[in-house]
């Protein structure tokens, strides 16, 4: 806003208060959301190296980095597995027979609400953990803060991170956890990238506080799902 004169700032603002008292409800959440989203294109900008592919589903972005661990020694780390799907999806994905799929959920689902349709609880299975019927897979029981301190990771050549955990809270304690294990040459992919609030804002702090740098690999076409490499 410096290069707006400060009447023209008053014009503006004036402006957007009266739009505001008759706007409708949804109105004013859109621009609110459009704010968030300018938000997260400056700091992509300024921040993350590379022009990211853009997919169709999130199906194919895994495809995508999947061609290119598919035949390594892979450690791949879920937070957020739910009833299964994407665990699935990835054990089909890794070929290596030595690849490890580590599942991570309190299946009690989310520990506070996450949006309006999303309350406390959402996502719960009552506790039962999905079959994916393969040996490589293991499930890591319970809150987050309470499995991933006595969490050792096993030998690999690979790591890919899918974090699906919604919530700014979760998001922010997994990755401050696992960044011993984020080396160079590691994939971290958001499942909920483009809600401000949460998985966005965690990796945000994460990455300025930690120092690394990562490239914006791929994204998919409605910007939920966004995928990185640490590049340094
Ligand atoms: C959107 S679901 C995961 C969906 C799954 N990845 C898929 O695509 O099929 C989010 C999950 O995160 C889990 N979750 C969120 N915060 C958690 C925490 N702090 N500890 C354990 N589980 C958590 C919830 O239980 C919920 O099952």
């Amino acid at each position: 806003m410096a290069a707006i004169g400060a009447r023209a700032r008053a014009l503006i603002k004036r402006t957007a208060l009266a739009a505001g008292r008759v706007a409708p409800e949804p109105v004013v959440g859109a621009a609110h959301k459009l704010s968030g989203w300018l938000e997260i294109g400056r700091w992509l900008r300024d921040e993350c190296a590379g022009r990211p592919r853009r997919m169709a589903t999130r199906e194919k972005l895994f495809d995508l980095i999947g061609a290119e661990v598919a035949q390594a020694r892979t450690l791949y780390l879920e937070f957020g597995v739910f009833q299964g799907d994407s665990m699935r999806y990835w054990s089909r994905l890794l070929k290596h027979p030595a690849a490890r799929l580590h599942g991570f959920d309190s299946f009690e689902g989310l520990p506070e609400r996450w949006s309006p349709d999303h309350a406390r609880g959402h996502f719960s299975t009552g506790g039962a953990l999905p079959e994916i019927g393969d040996p490589r897979a293991e499930f890591f029981k319970g809150w987050f803060e309470q499995t991933l301190p006595d969490y050792a990771a096993p030998a690999h050549d690979a790591l890919v991170v899918n974090l699906d955990a919604d919530l700014y809270g979760s998001t922010r304690f997994v990755l401050g956890r696992i960044a011993p294990l984020i080396r160079v040459g590691a994939w971290l992919y958001f499942d909920e990238f483009s809600d401000p609030h949460h998985e966005f804002r965690a990796f945000r702090e994460f990455v300025a506080e930690s120092g690394m740098k990562f490239a914006a690999v791929a994204e998919s076409r409605n910007f939920w799902n966004v995928a990185f490499r640490r590049v340094a």
